[in-house]
């Protein structure tokens, strides 16, 4: 056995970022893909229950993990094209994340800049195809490799197989069947730069940063990001907890002509909106309510908070109150972010 190392009864305290308690049966931590073939062959393994595990920044664990938990703690980053006007940048599924997107400024590659301190592993990214300030990390994936669990084959998916949308892909809507072995992104040199999402020019201004560079663009989204965001080392956190809600046009517009000054935003058509959770919660009076150590962040209304020894069920519950609340304000359904392993969200308008 070589290329990975069990653990039973494992505990995932420690693994995941709202910092619940939670064991796992069998957990394997593996250093080498092509190990996964021969642990994937395991009886018991090859049609048991599997959970795909990187940093935990966006899971909740309300149970005990039955099965086999799988970790992957590949390293690498590396170069495959080195052109004048892009690179392809190859990254192995241990990467954190955000050692990724310095390795890129550092080689002078622009893409990922918006992404900076976004907690996680470069193998986690493409399954809720990550976004913030203005980019998604689809934009810039040529292939994701992946070990199949139906083929029992590796594979190599293009960008138009991982389906993408907004915190969406094929990935996520059939979980643990790909095993996201490493990431390659087709990078460009040159660019503009995107800086017009709220907060970014004020910071950038504030930096004296007129014309800026990248790295300058990834400084004030990681100050707006540390400044708006609870730091899940200090308190315990997923980031946002819900999705924010995709209405259709005419939908979003009348709940704005009822509600001023709820955000609207572009979604990608011209028939659908992007309404802001964080406002709808807020303006139910929940930022900051708490329910023993589970609460609505006093920080950020989108993002749930454990202040200490929160079970996972009970910030579960929270999330169904939090929903419930703004269903019965807004009529709008709120859908959760995260994985929840161990419970069934309960859908509000059901
Ligand atoms: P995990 O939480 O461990 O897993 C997430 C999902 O990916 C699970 O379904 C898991 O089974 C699956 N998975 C993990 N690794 C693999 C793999 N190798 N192969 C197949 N499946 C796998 N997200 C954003 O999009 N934008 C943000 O701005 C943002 N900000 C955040 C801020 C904070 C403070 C926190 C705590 C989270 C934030 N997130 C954000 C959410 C989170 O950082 C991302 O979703 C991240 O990609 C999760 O990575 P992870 O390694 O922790 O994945
Ligand atoms: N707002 C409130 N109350 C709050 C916080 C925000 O009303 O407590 C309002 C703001 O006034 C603003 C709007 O909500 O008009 C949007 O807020 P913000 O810019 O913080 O973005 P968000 O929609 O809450 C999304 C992502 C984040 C990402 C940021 C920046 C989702 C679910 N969340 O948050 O991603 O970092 O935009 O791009 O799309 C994550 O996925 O975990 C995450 C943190």
């Amino acid at each position: 056995m070589s290329g990975y190392r069990l653990l039973e009864n494992a505990s995932l305290e420690g693994r995941n970022t709202f910092r619940v308690a939670a064991r796992a049966a069998l957990l394997a931590d593996v250093y080498d893909a092509d190990a996964l073939r021969e642990l994937l062959a395991y009886p018991g393994v090859q049609s048991g229950p599997l959970l795909l595990l990187g940093a935990g920044s966006n899971i909740l664990f309300v149970d005990e993990v039955p099965g086999l938990v799988v970790s992957l703690a590949m390293h690498d980053i590396r170069m495959l094209v080195d052109h004048d006007q892009h690179a392809i940048v190859r990254a192995e599924a241990g990467v954190p994340w955000n050692d990724l997107v310095h390795w890129t400024l550092g080689h002078r590659l622009l893409g990922l800049e918006n992404l900076v301190l976004i907690p996680g592993t470069v193998g986690a990214a493409p399954i809720q195809n990550i976004g913030a300030y203005g980019v998604e990390v689809g934009e810039f994936i040529e292939v994701v490799e992946a070990f199949d669990r139906h083929s029992h084959n590796a594979c190599r998916m293009s960008h138009a197989d991982c389906a993408f949308g907004y915190r969406d892909s094929v990935f996520k809507r059939q979980p643990d069947r790909w095993i996201i072995t490493a990431v390659e992104f087709r990078l460009p040199r040159h660019r503009e730069l995107i800086t017009g999402y709220a907060g970014v020019p004020e910071e950038l201004a504030a930096m004296g940063a007129a014309t800026p560079r990248a790295a300058q663009v990834a400084e004030a989204i990681a100050r707006l990001r540390s400044r708006k965001l609870p730091n899940p080392v200090v308190l315990g956190n997923a980031g946002s907890f819900f999705k924010n809600p995709i209405l259709a046009s005419a939908q979003a517009q009348a709940l704005a002509e009822r509600f001023p000054g709820l955000p609207v935003f572009p979604a990608g058509s011209e028939v659908l909106r992007k309404v802001s959770a964080a406002w709808l919660i807020e303006h139910c009076g929940l930022k900051g309510y708490r329910d023993g150590d589970a609460a609505v962040s006093e920080q950020h209304a989108l993002v749930l908070v454990n202040h200490g020894r929160a079970s996972g069920r009970h910030v579960f519950e929270l999330a169904q109150q939090v929903a419930v609340r703004v269903f019965e304000h807004f009529g709008v359904a709120l859908e959760p972010e995260p994985r929840i392993i161990g419970a069934t969200w309960r859908p509000v308008a059901a």
